[in-house]
């Protein structure tokens, strides 16, 4: 099978398209004919070993798993003798997760893994589309979100991966969404629900004045410090892409003694009920994944470089088969 791998750390140049022995499905593993993948921000930052810490499971030296990719979408090729659910011909979507591997023509994994039926109206390229940026925008902002409605949410971010979702679950649950990107892609923020939009070439944050309850960060181009003002007292911040100075600030943030708004992080853990869940509003027209460019597996390193320049849209579709 066709497959991009990378040997060490490094820039786009050291991922490259080979050929790779085909896996086989154990008993309860589900092979996966993968029509399309997605180069997200999670590969560039594995690719680069971008924090350093990355190497500590994925690596000292030189990457564990040569070939990059969370998310796909394909045909069930073959099942293994205890899987009950999926029958090969089936249309699926899913994700690896940090195993990674999806950037080749087959995947195998485990039945009882992040893998779902793909609504049978969306193409492939929009299946591949979904777990990354559905599933994490899903995590941070259910706890606050759903059930609450008429919250104010400010989206950072809001025309990436993580951001689309954001920007679309946060009008499906009733709230009053801003966002913040380019001025490029005001028009696609709006048309995903967005009712106030902010360039941040301008201004990078929304003047102080009528507080958000939410204010999700899903390209690390806030702080907590600076968006503490925008925030009312019972406020939080999410931080998508939080490093360690986030971290701390969520567990001072929860003290008992520490008042205000709170600071969120989390790992994101992708996984088949949300994937599911997911799945059901795709197949109802409630979310719809974005899709900002398609190219071809031979294109992969022109992929990563789109990708890490941090002006995606959406999601980066690689399709693995000549179309
Ligand atoms: N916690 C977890 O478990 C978890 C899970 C998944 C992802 N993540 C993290 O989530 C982060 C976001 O990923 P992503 O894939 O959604 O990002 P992405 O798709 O690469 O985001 C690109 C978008 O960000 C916008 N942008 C760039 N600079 C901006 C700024 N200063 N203000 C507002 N928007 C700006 C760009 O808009 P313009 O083109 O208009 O500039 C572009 O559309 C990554 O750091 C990833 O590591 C964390």
């Amino acid at each position: 099978m066709r497959a991009a791998v990378f040997y060490h750390y490094g820039d786009e140049n050291c991922v490259t398209v080979t050929t790779l022995k085909k896996p086989k499905p154990a008993a309860n593993d589900v092979l996966v004919k993968v029509m399309a993948t997605t180069v997200t921000s999670g590969d560039w930052r594995m690719r680069r070993a971008d924090p350093w810490a990355v190497r500590l499971f994925a690596g000292l030296f030189k990457p564990r798993q040569p070939v990059l990719g969370t998310e796909f979408s394909g045909v069930v090729e073959a099942v293994g003798a205890d899987v009950t659910g999926l029958n090969v011909g089936d249309r699926v979507f899913g994700s690896k997760g940090m195993k990674m591997g999806a950037h080749a023509q087959y995947v195998s994994l485990a039945a009882d893994g992040c893998l779902v039926k793909l609504p049978d109206n969306l193409t492939y390229e929009q299946g591949a589309g979904v777990i990354f940026g559905g599933a994490t925008a899903l995590t941070f902002l259910r706890p606050y979100l759903e059930s609450r409605p008429a919250q104010r949410l400010l989206v950072i971010g809001g025309s990436g991966a993580v951001g689309t979702y954001a920007v679309q679950l946060g009008r499906m649950w009733g709230a009053h969404v801003t966002a913040v990107c380019s001025a490029r892609n005001h028009d696609l923020v709006r048309s995903l629900g967005a009712e106030q939009v902010v360039d941040y070439e301008k201004q990078p944050l929304p003047d102080p004045g009528n507080p958000f309850d939410i204010v999700i960060d899903t390209v690390g181009k806030s702080s907590f410090s600076k968006c503490r003002e925008l925030l009312t007292d019972s406020g939080v911040y999410l931080s998508v892409s939080g490093g360690l100075r986030e971290w701390g600030q969520m567990l001072l943030s929860h003290c008992p003694l520490s008042s205000g708004p709170r600071v969120v992080c989390r790992i994101v853990d992708e996984n088949a009920n949300d994937a599911k869940w997911l799945a059901d509003y795709l197949e109802r027209g409630d979310l719809t994944p974005v899709i900002g460019k398609t190219l071809a597996l031979e294109e992969i390193q022109k992929a990563h470089v789109i990708a890490e320049s941090g002006h995606k849209v959406g999601n980066l579709v690689v399709n693995l088969w000549e179309t």
